[in-house]
């Protein structure tokens, strides 16, 4: 009798609490489900942004017609009506770091030094500080290499077996030099066959080649750059290095007016909002755009299947803008700044291309005295605007979208040689250029 009633004891017991699991997953899911409700603003910038708030893509603006329709339209959810169209990156549903757990404040007043605080608070505030945000980084990476293990997604079929090192333990000097190492470069006339229909089209020799700049600075789009007050330090710089449509009319006190160069991904260059042939944010500058292809295409399979068709774009743009300078990072570089990504971070990265904001520094280096990122790594101003030029809102854009953001940040931030204070209630860290360094 009595192993009988333990039995059922025990059975009710698995029932009663198989039950509250249960409960608690709906709840979680229907409260997931409710956040994403909230804040209905899609980003023209990002749409993956959009898909990561509330888990379907944005509905009207966006053109291109998913690969597979079928899928797509899952993922969609009902929310999108059968003939509308979208861009889905590469076909491949964009990873999020699950900023939901995180215990990171984004509005982080109390960390900011004001004038009148003094120099010993304002040590431990900007310790304190520094400490939080590099977890949060060590966090993400893992958040997101976790993710991997199950089904991970490989849209660009890259491939990586070398070992990975903790960035943390490694000597700054040698990090860069690695970096020095890894090739990275625009296209030139002479790197295509003589039958390319592109090839008359590219410049005969690579950006800024035999150029040098003392110093150089990265202003990052980012929402921290809004009341910075950092216009002025930004134009003092010999070169100024902005990304995609970033403006700089209206924006001057913090951001500044001096453009040398911006660094486009290939939507920039396609999109019809973007408006690229007519807006004058891409005329009288230095324009490097960049295009993934797969991990191991060759530049001709690339050139016949780029993930967006900059091309039609590019020429025009070569052929009718007086003066264009106008270069295409070389795509088969792009994943060896990955694999130096991956080989310096001992989780498994996304296996997505890097930012803009890592290739413009990897550009830099060799051209400048030292490259200073400004708002790249977050300090004390951070909130979660994404933008210094639009309201929208969310922490994955700090954090990471689409590209491994969070190990970029981890590594420059190694590589910086300013002093906290600096990078955490200033703003920007720098980074010396590889002709000082002795490799
Ligand atoms: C183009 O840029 C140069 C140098 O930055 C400047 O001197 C010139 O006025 C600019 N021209 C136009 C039309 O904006
Ligand atoms: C890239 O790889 C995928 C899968 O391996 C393949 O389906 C696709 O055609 C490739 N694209 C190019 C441009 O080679
Ligand atoms: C950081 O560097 C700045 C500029 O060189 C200097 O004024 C400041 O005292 C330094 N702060 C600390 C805490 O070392």
């Amino acid at each position: 009798m009595r192993p009988a009633v333990v039995t059922i004891w025990v059975f009710i017991n698995l029932l009663f609490f198989g039950m509250c699991g249960y409960m608690y997953v709906l709840w979680s899911q229907y409260w997931l489900y409710m956040v994403g409700e909230v804040n209905p603003t899609p980003s023209p910038y990002d749409q993956q942004i959009y898909f990561y708030n509330h888990g379907f893509m944005p509905t009207e603006k966006y053109i291109l017609i998913p690969k597979r329709k079928e899928e797509a339209k899952i993922r969609s959810r009902k929310h999108l009506k059968d003939n509308s169209t979208f861009t889905v990156v590469k076909d491949s549903k964009p990873r999020f770091p699950n900023v939901r757990n995180s215990n990171f404040e984004l509005d982080t007043r109390k960390y900011r030094c004001k004038r009148n605080t003094n120099d010993f608070d304002c040590l431990s505030r900007t310790t304190e500080y520094k400490e939080k945000l590099l977890r949060e980084f060590r966090r993400v990476i893992l958040d997101e290499s976790s993710a991997f293990k199950s089904g991970s997604e490989n849209p660009y079929s890259v491939q990586f077996e070398g070992p990975r090192e903790n960035v943390e333990s490694k000597i700054p000097d040698d990090v860069l030099c690695d970096l020095k190492r890894v090739e990275f470069g625009t296209l030139k006339r002479s790197d295509l066959p003589v039958e390319s229909y592109l090839r008359p089209f590219l410049p005969k020799r690579a950006v800024f080649e035999n150029k040098f700049f003392n110093t150089c600075a990265i202003v990052a789009s980012s929402g921290a750059l809004y009341g910075s007050n950092l216009g002025r330090f930004i134009d003092s710089h010999d070169l100024v290095l902005r990304f995609n449509n970033a403006p700089t009319i209206n924006f001057e006190k913090d951001v500044g007016k001096k453009t040398t160069i911006r660094i486009l991904n290939s939507q920039v260059v396609t999109k019809k909002e973007f408006d690229f042939l007519n807006s004058n944010l891409y005329k009288n500058v230095t324009l490097v755009a960049w295009d993934p292809g797969n991990y191991s295409s060759s530049l001709d399979e690339w050139i016949r299947k780029p993930e967006f068709q900059l091309f039609e774009n590019y020429m025009e743009h070569r052929r009718t803008v007086e003066k264009s300078r106008f270069y295409l990072v070389d795509p088969r570089t792009l994943w060896g700044l990955w694999r130096f990504l991956q080989s310096n971070t001992m989780s498994r990265l996304r296996k997505n291309p890097p930012s803009s904001g890592f290739l413009g520094l990897r550009l830099l280096l060799p051209i400048c005295g030292s490259v200073d990122l400004i708002e790249y790594i977050p300090s004390t101003r951070v909130t979660k605007r994404c933008h210094y030029y639009d309201t929208d809102i969310n922490a994955a854009c700090t954090f990471g979208v689409w590209h491994p953001l969070a190990a970029e940040k981890l590594i420059t931030y190694r590589l910086n040689v300013l002093n906290d204070t600096q990078v955490f209630q200033q703003g920007f860290v720098r980074i010396p250029g590889f002709k000082k360094m002795n490799c």
